[in-house]
């Protein structure tokens, strides 16, 4: 595992933006994974700007998002398709149905989490998969648990994730109780990952999942187990 110590949030986000980009330029073809929350945001930022001053063309890329709130239909603007829509694929030149994003409103969650990872695979998986880390250590959506589970499933968020996304909601009682999360299995088989982590109080968390044991109680610690993770990050660890 690769540390890379930033000076502040705006070099972390230059920082993965770069590798998101040389990625694209590399293989204008591919497969990315990407994550929401406030800390990718600044990532990208960049990538508009790089995108709109001809820079970067994602008009071959591929993109599968981590996860999505159950009960959200994409018009909600909490939801993780108005968040990737609002805050990039409108923005870049991609195209829209090269985006995937776990449907929220599915009738048949089992049959909705089997295509998602056949999706994938069917692309030939991910070629670099962004995350960001949950407060309880959960990447995607998958929350600290017993084991680490494999393919697109259904969770239930734990009460510390659901407050700590209630500020997003105008009440914490309008926040989903549940998710449906890319598993392990996909992230894992990534062929590269890049983690952005930002604030003091991802600090603790974070020191114990890059460098405490690897355990399905602290889900992003089975990290330190693939072969091209890149943590890119202003805390001091
Ligand atoms: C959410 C997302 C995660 C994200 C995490 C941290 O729960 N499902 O993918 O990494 O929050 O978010 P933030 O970057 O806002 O701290």
């Amino acid at each position: 595992m690769k540390i890379i110590k930033t000076k502040d949030y705006n070099e972390m986000s230059l920082k993965a933006a770069s590798m998101i980009a040389a990625q694209v330029i590399l293989k204008p073809n591919c497969v990315l994974g990407l994550a929401t929350g406030s800390t990718p945001l600044g990532t990208y930022e960049k990538l508009v700007e790089w995108c709109n001053n001809g820079h970067v063309d994602f008009s071959d890329v591929v993109t599968f998002n981590l996860d999505e709130y159950l009960g959200l239909d994409p018009s909600h603007d909490q939801s993780y398709r108005y968040y990737m829509n609002n805050n990039l694929f409108n923005k870049i030149n991609i195209k829209i149905e090269n985006t995937h994003v776990p449907s929220g409103v599915t009738t048949n969650i089992e049959e909705e989490c089997a295509n998602y990872d056949k999706m994938i695979s069917d692309y030939g998986g991910i070629d670099l998969q962004l995350l960001g880390i949950g407060h309880d250590g959960h990447i995607g959506f998958n929350e600290p648990s017993d084991h680490f589970e494999k393919g697109t499933h259904c969770v239930t968020l734990t009460e510390e994730t659901i407050k700590a996304n209630s500020r997003f909601f105008e009440s914490i009682d309008l926040v989903p109780k549940k998710a449906i999360t890319m598993g392990m299995l996909s992230i894992m088989q990534a062929k590269k990952i890049v983690l952005v982590a930002s604030g003091d109080d991802k600090k603790e968390i974070l020191k114990k999942a890059l460098f405490g044991p690897i355990t399905p109680k602290v889900p992003a610690s089975i990290l330190q187990l693939h072969p091209d993770c890149t943590v890119i990050t202003p805390i001091s660890l």
